[in-house]
């Protein structure tokens, strides 16, 4: 394995609107962000892991009005229920950012005041085409000639009104040569996408204050302006590290060259964090984020996206109750490959459950306990495995180790799909390992020592197992751990490359991890709950 120093490690997930519930097309995001962040503090980083929520704009202080509260009253709700959210997903965020936070609002006033001061933003009148959806001002070129929004293709109406405007054009420059400077800052096809759809076409200056409503954070220069959603709501990285407040700690430290910075978004926020956050970043002076991952969307199997305002998202609670935390998680990073579109479908939701989960994992889990019960009384057997007396046995401590290497190899890459599945296929190594000794027949044979040495190698890779899955399913990897009866320092990232720790262990009381799923009476439940009851 190769050698980490401590670093610090700063990631973030989009911070959702709080304008409705979450469903499981947002849920997406805030899990892939969790297994990275779990996945590095499993390697020692110093890991900051933000989340939170979007708070001003147009469209919450109509749900207010329609709820018949103020919109402080309506997304404090809403923050509530996010974060209640969020804790049934299991998502261990460090710190949840709110758009209306005392030091968000001080930070974003700062940060108009230094920006107008310097010139970066100056006094004009907008005249534009406004997608209230989108709440996102497009030029004649991006909506074309049917008047359709680029981003959610409802259609858009022209608006003039007086605003301030982020100077953008004038940095452009800096961006491409940053760009071609650093070309791991986001995926390839999705910079191409930004320069051939928004750059070349000539970059317009942003506008970035409205006056014809009052729900956003107010400019100390000229109050009737309250600051337009988008640029409030980047600043949320830095505001969240307390930039522009008198403690500042954690901006020097997660914010810093010693600092990984890594910002996961969906696709369709894309032109907002790789093209206005880096301009906004150069003209405040500060540093680049080493990473945009844009990753896919979930769509139903017809290949539309699950979304609040088509009605057709489920919320993950029913998902969580029915199936526990870990499926629900496990199936999102795993099934879904990172970084391009999936489809949620009730068929492969209830075959990758089944097929990974329940017979690979819980079953290596079930069977080796089990037979550590019958054949020995619930004590794990004593063997050597850096001198393992089958053949099969020295095989199969090999592959462990190519496993463990491609894990990681993907994990550090951040496809956390292939870096769960690699975990997932060392599980499946053990199966087959069991299947090859067939150790109920050792046992029948009275031959002891490869009884020994087959159990005590499952036990093993139920351990090394446990931890390389514990970012993607941390309650379940705990449980099989715990039954394992595997004690605290063998539980650590640095421990899955030592063996021989478990001999004589007694092990705990077993239940199954996961049960299998009846396929049809699941897919009925699943169809209905996205569907509707059938008519
Ligand atoms: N508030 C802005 C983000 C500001 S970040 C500085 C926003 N909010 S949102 O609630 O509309 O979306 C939050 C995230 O959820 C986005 O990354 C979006 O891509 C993601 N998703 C919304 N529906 C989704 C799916 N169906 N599938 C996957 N992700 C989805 O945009």
């Amino acid at each position: 394995m190769a050698e980490q120093t401590k670093k610090n490690f700063y990631v973030t997930t989009p911070i959702y609107y709080a304008s409705g519930n979450i469903h499981i097309g947002h849920t997406y995001c805030c899990t892939c962000s969790d297994v990275i962040a779990r996945y590095k503090r499993l390697r020692g980083y110093d890991v900051r892991f933000m989340t939170g929520s979007d708070e001003h704009g147009q469209k919450i202080q109509g749900k207010a009005l329609e709820a018949g509260v103020t919109p402080q009253e309506y997304v404090d709700k809403i923050a509530e229920s996010f974060k209640e959210v969020w804790k049934a997903m299991d998502i261990s965020y460090d710190y949840y950012v709110r758009t209306t936070d005392k030091s968000h609002v001080e930070c974003v006033k700062k940060v108009f005041t230094k920006l107008l001061s310097q010139g970066d933003i100056y006094l004009g009148q907008y005249k534009g085409w406004y997608c209230t959806f989108c709440e996102s001002f497009f030029t004649d070129e991006q909506v074309g000639e049917q008047h359709l929004c680029p981003d959610c293709h409802r259609p858009v109406h022209a608006e003039t009104e007086d605003a301030y405007f982020l100077n953008v054009k004038k940095y452009v420059p800096a961006l491409l040569k940053f760009y071609e400077e650093k070309p791991s800052f986001s995926q390839k096809d999705k910079i191409n996408e930004m320069i051939n759809t928004f750059i070349k076409p000539g970059l317009e200056d942003l506008c970035i204050t409205r006056t014809s409503f009052d729900w956003g954070i107010p400019i100390n220069e000229d109050p009737k302006h309250v600051v337009y959603v988008w640029i409030d709501a980047l600043l949320n990285y830095v505001s969240a590290l307390g930039y522009t407040t008198e403690d500042d700690s954690l901006m020097q430290k997660f914010w810093s060259d010693d600092s990984e910075i890594i910002h996961l978004i969906g696709r369709d926020i894309t032109r907002f964090h790789t093209i206005y956050w880096p301009i906004l970043l150069m003209a405040l002076g500060l540093r680049q984020p080493d990473k945009v991952i844009v990753h896919g969307l979930l769509l139903t199997r017809s290949g539309v996206k699950l979304s609040k305002s088509l009605g057709n998202a489920p919320s993950p609670y029913p998902l969580i109750e029915r199936y526990g935390v870990a499926s629900l998680r496990y199936y999102l990073v795993r099934e879904i490959q990172f970084t391009t579109d999936g489809n949620f479908t009730p068929m492969q939701f209830v075959d990758r459950l089944n097929a990974d989960l329940a017979n690979n994992y819980g079953n290596l889990v079930n069977r080796t306990l089990s037979m550590i019960n019958r054949y020995f009384e619930g004590v794990i057997p004593t063997a050597d495995l850096y001198n393992p007396k089958s053949e099969l046995t020295k095989k199969l401590l090999e592959d462990v180790k190519a496993k463990i290497v491609a894990y990681e190899a993907y994990m550090d890459k951040f496809d956390i799909t292939g870096g769960i599945g690699a975990a997932m296929d060392l599980v499946d190594l053990g199966n087959k390992y069991f299947d090859a000794i067939a150790p109920w027949t050792q046992a029948k044979n009275g031959n002891m020592d490869l009884l020994s040495e087959s159990l005590y190698a499952a036990s093993e890779l139920i351990r090394i197992g446990s931890i390389l899955l514990c970012p993607a399913i941390p309650n379940k990897s705990k449980e099989a751990l715990d039954q394992e009866n595997v004690p605290e320092e063998m539980r650590t990232y640095e421990s899955i490359s030592t063996y021989n720790s478990l001999c004589s262990r007694h092990i705990n009381e077993l239940t199954a991890l996961f049960p299998r799923l009846k396929k049809e009476e699941e897919v009925k439940f699943l169809t209905e709950l996205i569907d509707g009851p059938a008519k």
